[in-house]
């Protein structure tokens, strides 16, 4: 297959442009930087274009041909989006908007979607299946229902296929140990643990711990991002079957506290590592868990690299060498 890949410099695409090549696909990634990282390309050819230049993006996809789209580009900062929810608006919709204008021009028919456990909002049920109502609390949230709507509203006109993904928490990194998480500033639990591990001058900051869960810290759903990206494989391959709309919840299943999360960052780098309690934040949950039956049963899914101390040990694996892997991608660019 020969797939394009937009928001491929990042954390979660990256680790698909690498699934894919593994498996001799083709991949063309399309990026324009704002949060990804160029020495996360692969060696793959790299399209850099903003998608909300609507006659650039035109341009340089002119006539190219792809038998899927996985769109991985977004803003996805909730912080971020609640402080500037325009931004969040123009780039999420105004962008897959465009997006979706060039694939009908050049007649190309599936896309992978990522949405969010974001758009569910607060839950009304311990763990989250995909007809729970969607009642989403931020703008970001906001965002991702928008374009899911939007993608439905055009495979009704009959125009494309699109599948909607909506993630948990992701998290770990590849095997291979030469992409993972890597953002300034670093807005993910795992990753700031560590680094937190690592350098005794970050702070790691608990956010609340009197919520009405065991320990007091709020319980979340991770999924590993190899997991993430068999799922999406998976999911290219039923809608080359069937034509249609589809949403799929992607987490492991299973919630841990931060508490939980910090012992087990604790275990793994065998170091105390410290931290502040500070005061809840607007618009976070207690509990967070995804129902994964659906993704299971339909596409024979099972996220089986999401047990949390193998999460946790390839995330430590990628920040020991990342410094030396950001550095060498400097050299050669000189
Ligand atoms: N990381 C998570 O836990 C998580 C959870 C739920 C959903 N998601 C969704 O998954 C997707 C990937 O997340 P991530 O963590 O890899 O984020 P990321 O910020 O690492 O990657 C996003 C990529 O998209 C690119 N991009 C953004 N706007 C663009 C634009 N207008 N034009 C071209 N490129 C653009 C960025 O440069 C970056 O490379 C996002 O859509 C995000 O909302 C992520």
């Amino acid at each position: 297959m020969k797939i394009l890949i937009p928001g491929g410099l990042g954390y979660i695409g990256s680790h698909m442009v690498e699934f894919l090549r593994d498996r001799n696909h083709e991949v063309v990634i399309l990026d324009n930087l704002s949060t990804g990282n160029e020495w996360a390309s692969l060696g793959c050819e790299v399209i850099l274009v903003d998608l909300l230049d609507r006659d650039e993006l035109k341009k340089k996809l002119c006539k190219r041909k792809f038998d899927g789209v996985i769109h991985f580009a977004a803003k996805s900062i909730v912080s971020e989006s609640v402080l500037n929810p325009d931004l969040y608006y123009e780039n999420n919709f105004v962008g897959t908007k465009n997006l979706i204008d060039v694939m009908e021009i050049n007649e190309i028919q599936n896309i992978i979607f990522s949405s969010s456990a974001a758009v569910y909002g607060n839950p009304i049920s311990n763990k989250i299946d995909e007809n729970h109502p969607t009642v989403p609390i931020n703008p970001y949230g906001k965002t991702k229902l928008m374009v899911e709507k939007y993608l439905e509203e055009k495979t009704l006109e009959g125009k494309i296929n699109a599948t909607c993904l909506r993630y948990f928490n992701a998290a770990g990194a590849s095997y291979s140990k030469k992409i993972g998480e890597c953002r300034e500033p670093e807005t993910h639990l795992i990753p700031n643990i560590i680094r937190s591990g690592i350098n005794k001058d970050l702070n790691f900051d608990i956010f609340g711990d009197n919520y009405d869960t065991p320990d007091g810290t709020c319980i979340r759903d991770y999924i590993h991002v190899f997991d993430l990206a068999k799922a999406h494989y998976l999911a290219l391959k039923e809608m080359n079957q069937k034509s249609n709309f589809q949403i799929y919840n992607l987490g492991s299943g299973a919630g841990f506290s931060i508490m939980e999360i910090k012992n087990t960052c604790e275990q793994v780098l065998n170091i105390n590592i410290p931290y502040k309690i500070r005061p809840r934040r607007e618009g976070d949950p207690a509990i967070l868990v995804s129902d994964i039956n659906k993704a299971s049963k339909v596409l024979g899914w099972k996220p089986d690299n999401s047990e949390i101390k193998n999460i946790i040990e390839t995330a430590y694996n990628f920040e020991k060498v990342k410094d030396s892997i950001i550095e060498a991608s400097n050299g050669t660019d000189k």
